[in-house]
């Protein structure tokens, strides 16, 4: 792979210096690469003072549209980092005027982005204006992000674009990214910034892996024990409920859902801390050893209880989504209990502990149907039962022959997405990116029909080894490849030694926004990171 990377790097400099003027740094373009794009040498000069984003008379949504009102705020700093009302004035020999003009067809700007919003856009740049279209706000999100890559800087610190033609759209319409908030804390801010970048590179669903075994950081309403005795601390380590609400809203603004995980029946140590009888006490011999295992699927307080938390759960997370988890379930200490064998030979299911799990994630997603919500599960829920009596969404995690599961998934009629080979929490070299860009999430035998079930692909950040101190380093640039796998047409994004140049130049924009993306290899941004 280094020598790949090497390689490139030659042939980009090769054509740097055959083609463009040393004064003009390279345009590569836009990353994720759209489904077309056309651009040429014609370019305007953009004066900071003499620039604005307006809304155009036919569009449904006009100012006081939050989403759009704060995204042009947001790109105009992102476009003029350093740019001050009052200094830099002379700067600019002749500033000329330059209007982006948006037109949405829906007004939509209160709601918020779900599975079938429309993220497609039309933007067309030409001197001294851009004109930008879209059905919703959410798709004009993506053109501005689109837009401000366009815009380059030269030696002097000019401003730049040149003429370009964009017809854009999604391949998958989920693109998420799981942080786990639960093997580590993860500070506000770094879950706010995650989402920043998230929408720079036109991710758009946060999977919110909240609580698990080691500890139970969400304040619940229902259930404030949860956290207080869960969590790492009770009051410094915990997500508040206005905590959530910044998250969901910042989420909001760059047209990304949040999807939480309450996973269960296993992974839920930290949840017996503050719910005293809810995890199946282990048995040693005749005895229970004071140990505690899964969730204790054999008693009607288990169900009471995970229902009032799902209910909270819909009135908190507005998504359609909810995760169920349902993976990694040991099942000794079910074994070990006599109850739960005494309830396994009512129900009828022998010693085959894969029925009583089944029967448990039955119920619990019969709660979130009731309730009016999407279920996610991990793929161990599908394995154990394949002959699903719901509808519910399979998530794809298990490493081996990911394909085979995402044939027998979209086989039984279940939409799928896929995570197995987006795992980015193990630190694999940067350089390696392209092993997340060669995924092909559709090259499996199967129909049209199936295929059409593959409803996108997810970045995994497990927290074992990830906190606030190294979690943008690692996400950043990997993500990136999985990003415009799962966003840009397949066939044009086959080659990674032609996209690195392009990926290089985004990991730098990346940088000059303040993420600490990693460097890909030998080389330097015009604007290195600012340390803050
Ligand atoms: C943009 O325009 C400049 C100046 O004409 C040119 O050197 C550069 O190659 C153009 N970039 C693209 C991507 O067309």
């Amino acid at each position: 792979m280094a020598r790949t990377a090497h390689s490139s790097r030659l042939r980009c400099c090769l054509l740097l210096a055959v083609f463009v003027s040393q004064f003009v740094e390279r345009v590569c373009g836009v990353w994720p690469l759209p489904q077309e794009i056309q651009q040429s040498g014609d370019s305007s000069g953009l004066s900071p003072q003499l620039f604005s984003f307006t809304y155009s008379q036919d569009s449904a949504a006009q100012t006081g549209c939050s989403v759009l009102d704060t995204a042009f705020k947001r790109y105009f700093s992102i476009i003029f980092p350093d740019f001050t009302k009052e200094g830099l004035h002379d700067m600019w020999l002749e500033p000329k005027a330059f209007v982006v003009s948006v037109s949405v067809k829906t007004r939509g700007c209160d709601g918020y982005p779900d599975e079938d919003s429309d993220e497609s856009y039309n933007l067309s740049v030409s001197d001294g204006q851009a004109v930008l279209r879209s059905v919703t706000v959410w798709g004009a999100l993506r053109g501005l992000e689109s837009f401000s890559q366009l815009v380059y800087r030269d030696d002097y610190g000019a401003y730049f674009i040149n003429k370009t033609e964009i017809v854009d759209f999604p391949r998958f319409a989920f693109r998420g990214l799981l942080l786990d908030t639960s093997r580590h804390y993860l500070p506000l801010h770094a879950i706010l910034k995650t989402l920043d970048a998230m929408a720079y590179s036109k991710l758009n669903v946060f999977h919110w892996h909240i609580v698990d075994d080691p500890s139970f950081p969400y304040q619940s309403r229902t259930f404030p024990d949860l956290s207080k005795k869960g969590a790492f601390h009770p009051f410094t380590h915990i997500y508040t409920q206005s905590d959530v609400m910044r998250v969901i809203e910042h989420a909001r603004m760059r047209g990304i859902r949040v999807v939480p995980e309450f996973d269960s029946p296993g992974h839920t140590q930290s949840w017996g801390k503050g719910q005293p009888d809810l995890l199946t006490p282990c048995y040693k011999g005749s005895m229970p050893s004071g140990t505690f295992g899964p969730v204790d699927p054999t008693v009607d307080t288990t169900y009471r209880f995970m229902e009032r938390l799902l209910k909270e759960v819909k009135f908190v997370f507005p998504d359609s989504y909810v995760h169920l988890g349902g993976d990694e379930v040991s099942f000794a200490c079910w074994q070990s209990n006599p109850n739960v064998g005494k309830f396994m030979e009512k129900m009828g299911f022998g010693r085959d502990f894969t029925k009583l799990e089944s029967f448990y994630m039955e119920s619990i997603m019969n709660i979130t149907a009731a309730l009016n919500k999407t279920s996610i599960v991990w793929q161990d829920v599908f394995d154990y039962h394949e002959r699903p009596r719901s509808q519910y969404v399979v998530e794809v995690w298990k490493q081996g022959c990911y394909l085979c599961e995402m044939r027998r998934v979209t086989k039984a009629g279940l939409k799928v997405i896929l995570a197995a080979p987006f795992y980015l929490d193990l630190p694999i070299p940067t350089q390696n990116w392209a092993r997340y860009y060669g995924v092909r999430p559709l090259a499996f035998r199967g129909t049209k029909e199936q295929k059409k079930l593959v409803i996108g692909g997810e970045v995994a950040m497990w927290g074992e080894y990830v906190d606030a101190t190294n979690l943008h380093p690692r996400l950043w640039p990997r993500a990136c490849a999985a990003a415009e796998r799962l966003w840009s047409n397949e066939e044009k994004t086959l080659n990674a030694d032609l996209a690195f140049p392009r990926l290089e130049e985004f990991r730098c924009k990346l940088v000059r926004r303040g993420i600490q993306a990693e460097p890909l290899f030998v080389g330097h941004c015009k604007q290195e990171f600012n340390g803050l």
